[in-house]
């Protein structure tokens, strides 16, 4: 699904984004570019990212780490 028509970003790009490490909404739209022109894809698309980052930090806890998501680690 494209999230973000200005930038061609999709849910796919995004979920990459924060298996790669990405931790911060800025640092996906430096990386991406997503909500940058005209910013109406800025909700959905830090809701895709909040759901790719509890995904993989979900996946830490059951002990299958996201590839590249090791700084999602939670706290022991
Ligand atoms: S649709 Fe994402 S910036 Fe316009």
């Amino acid at each position: 699904m494209i999230v973000c028509v200005c930038r061609r970003v999709s849910d796919r790009d995004i979920k990459r984004q924060a298996q790669a490490g990405c931790i911060s909404f800025d640092d996906l739209q430096m990386e991406t570019g997503v909500a940058t022109c005209c910013g109406r894809c800025g909700d959905c698309a830090r809701d895709v990212f909040a759901q790719a980052q509890a995904h993989g930090a979900v996946a830490m806890i059951h002990g299958h780490p996201a590839q590249g998501s090791a700084s999602l680690a939670l706290p022991a």
